[in-house]
């Protein structure tokens, strides 16, 4: 038995879907453990592409185990119409293979309208949220105020929870932020319907976590966002409300951290980001616009254009000692074909000197300029290519350095967004 999780470590959308897509065929358990439907993960699969914001990334295996856990924050009309979404695909989804934790907190009507009246509030301070409602909702979770599924699926309950929460939340929605209001009646009718079509799906995760850890069965975790858009390790406030990093596998799922054995960390051979906050290597330029192109960088969650930039080793380092990587997963290396030159960030350099490590006050990030370490490209297409050794010298290369930068083995390179496009250098399920 060997567990793996896998985690974004540049500022999300670095390809945990598609590269969950594949290692699921190991496993036998695939799971959430923070985050909602800001998450936009993509499988591509025999030329279909797949968006997923909420059903693990393991669902399109037929005999697999999918699981919400605890630490995820559920819309639950998006849930279902996810559902129903797959179902209409010929995707097989139901109770044998979804599960939601019952301690799971539930998105509510009122979190999204706080979402956008905040941003709203904030004019061209706004964080650039994917208006989800999620920082809302892990508020509420923090505050003690929150709904969670198994107070959804027991009506008297969530009547009693929703008819004490929505005057606090009119309040604040109508007298501070000026948003429109929500009304507790209509919210009843709406939701009562989406807690009896979900209610088999409702379970202690924990619980069947345990019972698959005692079968000996591989287990996946799967995160949301990426590192550097962490609560606690992110480039605060432009983060995401939730934990995003390897450690709260174990706190969103239910398990202990004994029972970790493999962190792949995902990385982008070059980098983007959605929504606002510091950025060093971010370019403005031809390059720039050429990777937003090539790498066809729109929001899988909200359309919105990524920025683009250079590699940054910085980050990724950074993300390495924090989710103590035991190995890489980079993706989109085909991107960089025809570049003639490569750069990627090892140091940056603030006020004249070098900084030793990503600094944490934002002052000091956004005045922080990169150092680049020039590196030459290559110009062959490599999306055909299924062996490391067949991969052009230069792009070999420059695998090579970003391992000697961040100190941890590539284990996986994916050269394109199918499924098949992936060169498996080490299995993390046969990591000792
Ligand atoms: P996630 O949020 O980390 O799952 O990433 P997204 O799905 O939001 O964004 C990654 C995008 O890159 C998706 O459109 C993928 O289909 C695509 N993709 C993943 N790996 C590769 C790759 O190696 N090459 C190319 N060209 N596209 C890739
Ligand atoms: P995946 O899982 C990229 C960003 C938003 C915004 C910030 C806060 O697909 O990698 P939120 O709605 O979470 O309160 O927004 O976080 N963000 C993401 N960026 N990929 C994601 O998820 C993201 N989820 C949130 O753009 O800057
Ligand atoms: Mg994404």
């Amino acid at each position: 038995m060997s567990n793996v999780v896998v985690i974004g470590t540049q500022w999300g959308d670095e390809g945990k879907g598609k590269v969950v897509d594949v290692l699921a065929e190991k496993a036998s358990v695939v799971a959430r453990f923070q985050g909602g439907n800001n998450a936009g993960h993509t499988m591509v699969v025999d030329g279909e592409s797949f968006i997923s914001h909420l059903i693990p990334s393991g669902i399109l295996h037929p005999d697999k185990l999918c699981l919400i856990g605890n630490g995820v924050v559920v819309d639950p009309a998006v849930l279902l119409q996810e559902i129903t979404d797959l179902q209409e695909r010929g995707v097989s989804v139901g109770p044998h293979n979804l599960l939601v934790s019952e301690n799971a907190h539930l998105i509510m009507p009122y979190h999204k309208l706080l979402d956008h009246g905040r941003e709203k509030l904030k004019g061209d301070k706004k964080l650039g949220t994917t208006g989800r409602g999620i920082g809302p909702c892990y508020e509420d979770k923090v505050t003690r105020r929150g709904i969670r599924f198994c107070d959804f699926i027991d009506p008297e309950t969530f009547e009693a929870k929703l008819s004490l929460i929505v005057p606090e939340k009119n309040f604040y929605l109508r007298d501070f932020l000026k948003s429109e209001t929500v009304d507790e009646q209509s919210i009843l009718e709406e939701y009562l319907p989406y807690a009896e079509t979900l209610r088999p799906h409702v379970a202690n995760v924990s619980l069947v976590l345990s019972q698959a850890l005692k079968a000996g069965d591989h287990i996946l975790f799967e995160g949301a966002q990426g590192t550097h858009l962490d609560i606690d390790h992110g480039t605060y406030p432009f983060v995401t409300s939730s934990n995003t990093v390897a450690g709260n596998a174990c706190c969103g799922a239910g398990i202990g951290p004994t029972q970790i054995h493999s962190v792949i960390g995902m990385v982008k051979a070059y980098t983007t980001r959605v929504g606002r906050g510091p950025f060093p290597t971010e370019l403005h330029d031809d390059i720039g616009d050429r990777l937003q192109e090539r790498g066809a960088e729109f929001g899988a969650t909200t359309g919105r254009r990524r920025r683009c930039g250079w590699l940054d080793a910085v980050v990724v380092r950074n993300s390495a000692r924090i989710n103590s990587l035991t190995g890489i997963a980079i993706t989109k290396l085909d991107v960089l074909s025809g570049l003639k030159t490569l750069k990627i960030c090892t140091a940056y350099e603030y006020k004249g000197d070098r900084l030793p490590e990503f600094p944490s006050a934002l002052r000091v990030l956004e005045a922080c300029t990169p150092v680049y370490e020039e590196l030459p490209g290559w110009s062959e297409d490599i999306t055909a290519v299924k062996d490391e050794s067949a991969l052009p010298e230069n792009a070999r290369a420059y695998l090579r350095r970003l391992e000697e930068l961040v100190e941890t083995p590539i284990q996986i390179v994916s050269v394109g967004p199918g499924r098949h496009e992936t060169i498996m250098l080490q299995d993390p399920f046969d990591s000792p």
